[in-house]
């Protein structure tokens, strides 16, 4: 029986440098897109964590924090195109400004979800920022509204993004080179 073949770990594409300033960037656009404005930053988990613990740290705002779970993704690299929430939010939305806190957009299908999921709550407002955005496979018609970086179609690992659960503790952006 074949021995699986460890998958190979990439080329940086961003440090953990380069991801703090963009950051700090996105951090003003959001402070003067919500200046004098309340703003709860909902992260999803698990791979918008390490984005989220800088924004929350960058933004000077009023602000308060939730986390929402939801899966598309089985294990492995495609998604099955159906979103369950497995972890709801704790907090009331009703009439607030709700900055969902995204590791990537990939098709789209999780946070178009997300979007009309929360507007049930009947939030102030919902948008998104995600710290990746690969458009190339985008089938959802979904634009988020804040992006840290743009990536071609490559299967990205590191700083909160998995290939089956491992890779999120790298602190830097990478892919899977096979
Ligand atoms: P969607 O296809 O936009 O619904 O992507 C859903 C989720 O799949 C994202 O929030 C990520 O958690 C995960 N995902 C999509 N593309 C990648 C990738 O390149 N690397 C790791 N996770 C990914
Ligand atoms: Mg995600």
């Amino acid at each position: 029986m074949a021995i699986k073949e460890k998958e190979t770990v990439g080329k940086i594409l961003y440090t953990q440098e380069q991801i703090y300033e963009r950051v700090e960037e996105l951090a003003r656009e959001i402070e003067k897109d919500y200046e004098g404005e309340e703003l709860i930053l909902l992260c999803t988990l698990k791979g918008a964590v390490v984005f989220m613990a800088d924004m929350m740290k960058a933004i000077n705002l009023d602000t308060m924090i939730d986390f929402i779970a939801a899966s598309s993704y089985g294990s492995g690299t495609s998604t099955s195109g159906f979103v369950k929430v497995t972890k709801d939010v704790t907090m009331d939305l009703y009439n607030k400004n709700v900055l969902i806190i995204e590791d990537i957009v990939d098709s789209g299908t999780t946070l178009k979800f997300l979007k009309e999921y929360l507007q049930d709550r009947n939030p102030k407002s919902v948008k998104i920022a995600t710290l990746l955005d690969k458009p190339a496979r985008r089938t959802a018609d979904v634009t988020p509204d804040y992006v840290g970086f743009t990536v071609d179609d490559l299967f990205i690992i590191g700083y909160g993004l998995d290939y089956d659960q491992r890779y999120r503790n790298l602190p830097y952006i990478s892919y899977l080179d096979n």
